[in-house]
């Protein structure tokens, strides 16, 4: 179902390049943004208490997802010396304000089912990818061009040029993304491939999807991590460049998407490496580090330490 899917969206990526009188595939993915931008389909905004589908907006609808919670994430050190890990729950679909800290928090934001962003986050230091060397449309946080440029640059030595088949999402752009999925196959099972609106970490500008330079859209392989060049070069190192990938193989239950070994998440250089040696998912270690919410949250959770 997922692969005959995904195809369908290499159709549209086909047919949008010849629409532009390009073929490049930078060009392609871009215009394959576009084109599900544009696709007419259904909402389907599911909360825990909302098993039915809402009704397809009309034009000037600007429907927002209920991040009405609020209160003072800001862990303490005192707090951080006593916080015990709190357990993972069964993969659920929330709506609890993401915890973004402050300026030098952003590698302790989980985005995931349940954690979300509003749709007026915006990542404050976007830049284009091309400042990395990279000849693509899409966008991502500044701060992490130095990495990505040292490691389009080793992976290029190594006979793995690195494409970019999407960064920066806005909420606006997720939106469109999810509900195109949703159209193509159904709501239970875009809910394992796509993140619905607020809950993408391509939002927060240090997600990126990669490709084999001048290659196939990652997706359109059995297993970008294993078939492609650049894929088996990115599972090997690209945690040495503080990449993550975030929806690994056989993990569904806890990061509770599909695998995507396409999908990395920028965490920097110590705590890719934290996680590597942890043995978890991002979503897992990241869990264990946000602020417990409500009104009452007094007792935020740990920290990473470099190791
Ligand atoms: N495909 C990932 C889950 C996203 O939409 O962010
Ligand atoms: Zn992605």
């Amino acid at each position: 179902m997922r692969r005959r899917a995904l195809t369908l969206v290499g159709m549209t990526v086909v047919v949008a390049a010849a629409v532009a009188g390009s073929t490049s595939p930078m060009a392609s993915t871009a215009h394959a943004a576009q084109a599900a931008k544009a696709l007419p389909v259904a909402v389907a905004i599911r909360t825990p208490s909302a098993t039915t589908r809402t009704p397809e907006p009309t034009a000037g609808d600007s429907p927002t997802l209920p991040l009405d919670v609020t209160y003072d994430l800001r862990p303490t050190p005192d707090a951080l010396a006593t916080a015990s890990p709190r357990p993972l729950p069964d993969c659920g679909y929330e709506d609890v304000p993401a915890w973004l800290g402050g300026p030098d928090d952003w590698a302790l934001t989980l985005v995931d089912t349940v954690y979300a962003l509003p749709d007026s986050y915006e990542p404050p230091d976007l830049v284009n990818a091309s400042q990395a060397g990279f000849a693509t449309g899409f966008d991502v946080r500044a701060l992490l061009i130095p990495d990505l440029t040292a490691m389009a640059a080793a992976a290029a030595d190594a006979g793995a040029p690195l494409g970019i088949a999407s960064g920066y999402r806005s909420y606006w752009t997720q939106y469109s993304t999810f509900n195109y999925w949703v159209y193509g196959e159904g709501y239970d099972t875009a809910i394992l491939d796509s993140a619905r609106p607020g809950h993408s970490e391509h939002q927060l500008g240090l997600a990126i999807d990669f490709m084999d330079l001048y290659g196939q859209a990652p997706w359109l392989y059995a297993d970008f991590a294993t078939e492609s060049a650049a894929g088996i070069w990115l599972a090997a190192h690209a945690a040495q460049y503080g990449f993550v990938m975030s929806y690994p193989a056989g993990r569904q239950a806890v990061t509770c998407y599909t695998y995507e070994p396409w999908h990395y998440r920028y965490v920097g250089r110590q705590a890719a490496r934290a996680i590597l040696a942890s043995g978890l998912t991002l979503r897992e270690w990241l869990w264990q580090r946000q602020p417990v919410p409500g009104p009452a949250a007094a007792a935020p959770t740990l920290r990473w330490t470099a190791p």
